[in-house]
């Protein structure tokens, strides 16, 4: 697949850039779904939430009255041993009832609240995955990997903060306020409105800082974005890099994507530099109001010591709560950017599948028929144009031409990789649209030039994960490709371990491994793209020798440059910029003398020029 280089092409807006990152109703009702198989743990957080801060509430209440108790009885000149007595003991010992209490309960809605949040990271990464399983191919010609892998492991985790940690959040702090509120102004109403005289600049600086935030959030997302692009694109290319001796201005251009990345995340730390130590200082500045007017009511005894401190104590829970909504919103906004990402995914088209799939026959007969077809990978961009063949059961076919000229594509649509647009492809007479393409896919064996190895041994990746094909099967159709001899000379033979991508093999010796691959699904149809082109010609002649034998009983095409590989085929097509332009044997197409006899000739002119020159 071509992965297209990131910081081109302008197709995945919505995975990539234009965040948006505003709270959205519609996406929130979507995402909720993930939150509600477990809304009973939820409602358990809550509840224990719920407890948690009544307890909270009332905690500077008893502390006040234990202070005013205390009072009393220095005033009245009572023995300390009498003021226990009067209730100073029972105050106490209900106080250390409720911290201990408040322990329990902060634990246990912890503990269901993070084991909760694990499981709603767990279910959104896998339906992530599975969702990305089931994307045709065209989706990973726009996505990067890199991006696709964020989405899969990174998302998650900001989306259930957005379940966990927000919404419940939010909750847990709005009753606090209320009930901080509530217990104020019913001790004493005008020390609670002078401490509420500091709420109209609180509200002001949130809501100055929330609108900075959201704009330093989303470029800081995208300038992260950027450099997660940028990282994967030099990583994986760092051979071309190498080659090109562009380490030195690849290394400025990092410098300033990064330079990038630095200034936006700068300005979060100066908006939050400014933010709370300003809310801090509202805050002291309206408890200096609160000693001052709270000092005059206790000297004229309209209130007492014990509620001027349990006052004091209000306010830093009136505070604490202003200042966590305000990140909450904050975070909100992040996880809804990430949960909008996850919707984006999962509202991808899947491969379509037919409702009610014809079923494929067992075994095929393979006759292959393209019916006037037309493709194009985007809007009217046609790749193929009106391409109309047939290759009866038990032919071999197959297709040359120019680079470029539409062969690979003739074999992604048979393969159903992509959705041709006019015209019928059928298998055996059935469209492959009505067929279930897992099904009929099985039946296809496919080699391709550039050959992707799974992580694990040889054996494994010959048999692909299929455990009905035996160690003797795997290994006679290794020798019947002649990968054999490369695979007893690696340490372990067949049991030695790739790495995924099998990199360390070379091209050949992976394109041998995925002609046995191919075999042991026993296919009805062999598709070869480029499937010898890495394979020395000595190779290539033993192949071609196992390949005669193979086609016999099935339907095989082939994609080669290299003319000499197909010669032998029942029928070659010549595709011209995604025309048919020519068809038959080879001996008649010699004949006839037209754009495949130029090709044999520029070949063949080429292969004895290089001759000469040796
Ligand atoms: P093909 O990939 O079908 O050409 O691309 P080919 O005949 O097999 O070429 P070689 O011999 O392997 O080099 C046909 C056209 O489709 C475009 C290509 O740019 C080419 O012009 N294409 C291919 C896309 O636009 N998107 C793709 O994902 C693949
Ligand atoms: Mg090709």
């Amino acid at each position: 697949m071509n992965v297209p280089m990131p910081g081109g092409g302008g197709q995945r807006g919505k995975f990539y850039t234009n965040e948006k990152a505003r709270f959205n109703p519609r996406l929130f009702r979507k995402l909720i779904r993930f939150a509600l198989p477990y809304w009973k743990m939820l409602l358990l957080a809550l509840l224990l939430m719920g407890l948690f801060t009544a307890a909270d509430i009332y905690r500077p209440l008893l502390e006040g009255q234990a202070i005013d108790a205390f009072m009393e009885g220095v005033s009245e000149g009572t023995l300390p041993m009498q003021v226990a007595r009067n209730g100073l003991m029972q105050l106490v010992g209900l106080y250390a009832l409720m911290v201990l209490a408040q322990f329990v309960l902060s634990y246990c809605r912890t503990m269901t609240l993070r084991s909760t949040g694990q499981r709603i990271i767990r279910d959104i990464r896998s339906a992530v995955f599975r969702k990305v399983q089931r994307l045709p191919l065209s989706f990973f010609d726009k996505h990067p990997a890199g991006v696709v892998v964020t989405r899969i492991v990174n998302d998650p985790d900001a989306l259930n903060e957005l379940f966990t940690t927000v919404v419940l959040g939010m909750f847990q702090n709005i009753i606090v306020l209320m009930a901080v509120t509530f217990a104020i102004f019913r001790t004493d109403v005008s020390m609670a409105l002078c401490l509420m005289a500091a709420m109209p600049l609180i509200a002001l600086a949130t809501i100055v800082f929330r609108l900075k935030a959201r704009v330093i959030f989303l470029e800081i997302r995208n300038r992260l974005a950027h450099i997660n692009a940028f990282l994967d694109e030099h990583i994986s290319g760092m051979g071309v890099i190498k080659a090109f001796h562009m380490e030195k201005s690849k290394i400025d251009e990092f410098r300033n994507v990064n330079k990038a990345y630095y200034k936006a995340n700068m300005r979060n730390v100066v908006v939050m530099g400014i933010f709370r130590p300003f809310i801090d200082c509202v805050r002291y500045l309206a408890l200096a109001l609160l000693l001052w007017y709270g000092g005059i009511r206790t000297l004229g005894g309209a209130a007492s010591i014990g509620m001027l401190y349990m006052f004091i104590k209000y306010m830093g829970m009136f505070f604490h709560p202003l200042m966590e909504l305000a990140e909450e919103f904050n975070t909100l906004q992040s996880s809804m950017a990430a949960g909008e990402k996850i919707n984006a995914i999962l509202e991808e088209d899947e491969e379509v599948d037919p409702a009610d799939p014809v079923p494929v026959a067992r075994p095929l007969t393979g006759r292959i028929e393209f019916d006037h077809v037309w493709f194009a990978y985007e809007g009217e961009n046609w790749v193929l144009r009106d391409v109309s063949f047939v290759i009866e059961p038990g032919q071999s076919a197959a297709f040359v031409g120019a680079t470029g000229a539409g062969k690979t594509s003739i074999i992604s649509l048979l393969c159903g990789f992509y959705e041709y647009q006019k015209g019928r492809i059928l298998i055996d007479g059935v469209e492959i649209k009505s067929m279930s393409k897992k099904d009929y896919r099985r039946h296809i064996g496919l080699v391709l030039q550039d050959v992707f190895l799974m992580a694990g041994d040889i054996a494994t990746n010959i048999r692909m994960w299929n455990e009905r094909v035996s160690d003797e099967r795997v290994r006679e159709i290794a020798r019947y490709v002649q990968a054999d001899s490369f695979i007893d000379k690696l340490p372990g033979g067949y049991d030695h371990v790739l790495r995924s991508g099998g990199g360390t093999l070379s091209s050949g010796e992976r394109q041998l491994i995925s002609f046995a691959r191919a075999l042991t699904q026993d296919p009805e149809i062999l598709v070869m793209d480029e499937a010898t082109a890495n394979i020395d010609t000595n190779t290539e002649l033993l192949i071609q020798e196992a390949l005669l034998r193979l086609q016999q009983n099935r339907t095989t095409i082939a994609v080669a440059h290299r003319l000499s590989t197909i010669k032998n085929a029942d029928r070659i097509f010549v595709i011209h910029k995604g025309r048919i332009r020519e068809s038959g044997s080879h001996d008649e197409l010699m004949e006839h003398r037209g754009l495949y006899y130029h090709l044999v000739q520029l070949q063949y002119n080429g292969a004895s020029e290089q001759g000469q020159q040796t």
